[in-house]
């Protein structure tokens, strides 16, 4: 039997690219970069199956480029990268890999509010300075975490992990989202707030929904104007919920106090980003769910949903399950 034709994006963890190649005959761009886009519309001429990443765009152009694909295989839980409703108008498959990276994802954006609280990063820039003299009263002061007022936007799988780690901090809880949770609220201790009374109230905002049209710039200058002038802004979701030059204006203006970010808007932040000549933000790069254990799980859940959409199998994570119901 001939195996079906594949096209991996990017060098992912052997365990998932094992599987892959055991059933597919499988091409991967093994660049450090993501495949350019021609050579991507170019290498997927053949294919039934694309493994790729929330870097490459699978839009309807690259759909009449590949006519023979049945599957697309997100290495990410965000899928803000393929334009799924063009994908299930041809009984595309498009799979995900959501709940692996919940916790991982909530670990790395309770750091970020630590960080950016307790002003982790200005501390080791200080230290290698050579600027640490001796124990200062009034040396780099932040703000306490624990008590505090944590303001959860989107309460999906990681906005409520964020929500348990907040517990343990004896945080106040609110949370915005389009579905109320009534059913959790006494349990976890959370409290419902709509957006503008969530953003008046918190010290802490911290970005948990999905990237879409409603979500957009969601937080942007009237926001901004709402936040407490003590606030901080944690953003491990997708760079475009924040409007980056009403953050800027913000942080600059001390409308806020600091933002801590893991998603920009372009992505990646060019280097001579306005954002970064500010000393009360820090930006790591997308790493939310970059621990080894997670991106194995990740690896290996990709290869699954890719090999059960090329036996025309519903996939484990597919986020669009009609794709197969035509
Ligand atoms: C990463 O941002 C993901 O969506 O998995
Ligand atoms: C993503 O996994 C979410 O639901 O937050």
């Amino acid at each position: 039997m001939t195996k079906p034709k594949v096209y991996v994006t990017r060098l992912i963890p052997e365990e998932g690219l094992e599987m892959v190649k055991e059933f597919c005959e499988a091409k991967v761009w093994e660049g450090e970069l993501p495949p350019p886009r021609d050579v991507l519309l170019e290498e997927v001429r053949e294919i039934e199956g694309l493994l790729c990443l929330l870097t490459d765009k699978v839009d309807a152009e690259l759909m009449d480029a590949a006519p023979k694909l049945k599957v697309v295989s997100n290495y990410a839980v965000g899928y803000d990268n393929i334009d799924v409703a063009e994908a299930t108008k041809r009984g595309i498959v498009v799979g995900n890999t959501p709940g692996v990276l919940t916790d991982t994802t909530a670990d790395l954006a309770f750091a970020l509010l630590m960080a950016a609280a307790r002003r982790i990063v200005e501390g080791d820039k200080f230290v290698r300075a050579g600027k640490w003299k001796t124990w200062g009263p009034k040396l780099l002061l932040g703000r306490d975490v624990h008590g505090a007022t944590l303001g959860i936007i989107g309460l999906g799988r990681i906005g409520s992990a964020v929500a348990k780690r907040a517990r343990g901090f004896d945080m106040r809880i609110l949370y915005y989202d389009i579905r109320r949770r009534e059913d959790l609220e006494e349990e976890w201790g959370i409290e419902y707030a709509d957006l503008d009374t969530l953003l008046a109230e918190s010290d802490f905002v911290t970005i948990h929904t999905i990237l879409s049209p409603e979500t957009y710039h969601l937080i942007g200058e009237r926001e901004f104007k709402l936040m407490k002038k003590t606030a901080i802004l944690v953003n491990a979701a997708r760079g475009p919920i924040v409007d980056p030059k009403a953050l800027y204006k913000a942080l600059k203006d001390g409308e806020i106090a600091y933002a801590a970010l893991d998603v920009t808007e372009p992505e990646p932040i060019r280097p001579d980003d306005p954002l970064l000549e500010l000393e009360n933000i820090i930006v790591v790069p997308h790493i939310g769910s970059a621990s080894i254990a997670t991106r194995t799980k990740m690896a290996t859940m990709a290869a699954e949903n890719l090999i059960a959409g090329l036996k025309g199998e519903m996939p484990p994570h597919c986020v669009n399950p009609e794709a197969l119901r035509r």
